[in-house]
Order: C-alpha cells, then sequence, then structure tokens
C-alpha cells in the first residue's frame, strides 16, 4: 500500500519515473501503430501535414544548398523517407529499438539509402557533419531545462556553419487548454498500455511556468509502473533566449513546422534557426 502511495505522489517537475515510455517493448508497438496511422495525431502528425512540412522544407532549406540532413527522434522515418524521396542525404535517430527496425525495413523495401541509428539523441556526438538539422513534434519540451540545453549544444555542435535546426514546441494556447482531471479506466482484454488486464490511473496536472505532467500508473495482477510525461510550453521571448543562450541565430517564427503564420491561437510555436 505504501509502494502504491508513493507512485501516486506528485512528483517534483521533471522528474523521470522508472519506466521509459518511448521505449516499453509493449508500447513502442502500440506507438508505431500511432505513427502508421495518419487519423492518430499522438505520436505524429497526420500524413497531409507531414507532406504539407515536406515541401516547407524544401522551400527553406532546397536540398542543392542543404544536401546533409539529421531528423531527431525520427520514429519509423515518416520524414525520412520523403525527404530521401527529396535526393537529400538523410540520417535519423531514433531510441525506439522497434521504429528504428521498423525504418529500416522500410528503408530497404522501398530501396532508400537512409542512415537510420538506434540512439539517444542525448548522447549525439557528431561534429560539423549536417546542413539541417529536424526536431519535430515538440520533442524539445518534453526536456528538463538542463537536457534542452544539453541537446540544443550537441544539435548546434553536429551541424556545419550556416546550417539550419527546424524545431517546434507547444505554446502558451495549448497550455491554457490543458485540463487538469484525474481518472480512472478498468482494461479487461488490456490496451495502450499492457497487453494483460489493468487499471489505469491517470492524472493531468499543471505546474507553474508552463509545465505539464501527464502521469499513468498502470496495474496489473503482478505489477505497479508509472509513466510520466513532461511538458514545458513556451512563449516566444522564452524558446528565443534558450535557442539564442546556447548560440544559433533565428532566422523565423512560424505557427507550426508547415510554415504556417499569422494565427494568433496556434497550438505551437516553430522556429527556423541558424548556426
Ligand atoms: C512525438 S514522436 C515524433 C516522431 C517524429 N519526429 C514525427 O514527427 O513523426 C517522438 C519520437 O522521438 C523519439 N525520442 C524521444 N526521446 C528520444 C531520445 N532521447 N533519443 C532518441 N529518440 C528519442 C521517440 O522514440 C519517438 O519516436
Amino acid at each position: 500500500m505504501n509502494n502504491f502511495l508513493n507512485q501516486l505522489r506528485v512528483p517534483s517537475r521533471f522528474e523521470q519515473a522508472d519506466n521509459a515510455f518511448w521505449q516499453n517493448p509493449y508500447i513502442a508497438k502500440q506507438l508505431l501503430k500511432a505513427h502508421l496511422n495518419s487519423d492518430n495525431e499522438g505520436a505524429s502528425r497526420s500524413f497531409s501535414f507531414i507532406d504539407k512540412s515536406i515541401d516547407f522544407i524544401q522551400q527553406i532549406a532546397p536540398q542543392k544548398s542543404y544536401q546533409k540532413v539529421l531528423d531527431l527522434g525520427c520514429g519509423p522515418g515518416l520524414y525520412c523517407e520523403r525527404l530521401a524521396k527529396k535526393n537529400y542525404t538523410v540520417t535519423g535517430i531514433d531510441f525506439s529499438e522497434n521504429s528504428i527496425r521498423y525504418a529500416q525495413e522500410q528503408a530497404k523495401k522501398l530501396n532508400f539509402d537512409i542512415d537510420y541509428r538506434y540512439e539517444n539523441y542525448m548522447e549525439l556526438n557528431d561534429s560539423n557533419n549536417y546542413d539541417l538539422a529536424l526536431l519535430i513534434y515538440c520533442d524539445y519540451g518534453a526536456l528538463a531545462p538542463v537536457d534542452r540545453s544539453k541537446l540544443l549544444f550537441n544539435i548546434w555542435n553536429s551541424l556545419k556553419n550556416g546550417g539550419q535546426l527546424l524545431l517546434d514546441v507547444f505554446s502558451q494556447n495549448k497550455f491554457d487548454q490543458f485540463k487538469e482531471e484525474q481518472y480512472w479506466s478498468l482494461n479487461e482484454n488490456g490496451g495502450f498500455w499492457s497487453k494483460d488486464s489493468y487499471v489505469a490511473i491517470g492524472r493531468n496536472l499543471k505546474y507553474p511556468d508552463r509545465v505539464t505532467l501527464e502521469q499513468t500508473t498502470v496495474v496489473t495482477k503482478d505489477k505497479m509502473e508509472t509513466y510520466n510525461i513532461w511538458h514545458q510550453y513556451f512563449t516566444k521571448e522564452l524558446l528565443i533566449k534558450e535557442v539564442t543562450a546556447v548560440g544559433f541565430t533565428v532566422k523565423e517564427i512560424y505557427d507550426d513546422v508547415s510554415g504556417q503564420t499569422g494565427n494568433g491561437g496556434s497550438e505551437t510555436i516553430a522556429l527556423l534557426l541558424e548556426k
């Protein structure tokens, strides 16, 4: 009972639970299904949005001048494949073994020469190598401040001089829409969190300074596991402060990574940065 109450206590900001959401083998299979279902925007955006985003990337970083692209957190390669089709030389990094294996098999089938690496991008150690880096679907805001600056520095280091980074984050609007709640559900035939029957106890919490926690505790017959998903939401000012601290120059600000602008209610902010 003590352990149960301990799992349900309110964690401090960006405290990691013992369980890795993206890397749990069973959950990774559910996430791959979500990536590959264009109607499910849980893991990747819709394919029509991704296509628009690729058109936009070609405008801001034409292949002739920005040949070598690094996609950080590439998942099953939805962006990598489309970029390879446009003749970019593509490297994709992800620490979901399941997604990287799928991406490699697809590349082989479709005859794309994409360098997929099963790696933690926090350990990225490439230097002066890429013309363009992508960090797409608000992964930056899932990190604690110290990890954000480490990752940005690693990306900066991996780019050639004049190289660009396109990234997106959730905005203040998205934070305002976030609803605090607590809930539970009984999943007798298994579901997203486990193949066995389980009870999920969930809690969505808002913290000061635009941070949220989506916490799920999964209780099966044999064990109890808690997953913490954190998000920092940004104002333009905060984001610009963080990226310029590492040495990037802000080239453009958009509402999203398809290049939309002028929508005051956008749920995201996208930045095009230059080394
Ligand atoms: C929200 S999904 C976005 C996938 C892809 N960028 C897209 O938009 O289709 C986040 C991806 O980042 C990966 N990821 C998260 N943290 C990572 C890390 N530290 N190193 C490598 N990959 C990571 C996850 O495994 C997952 O595939």
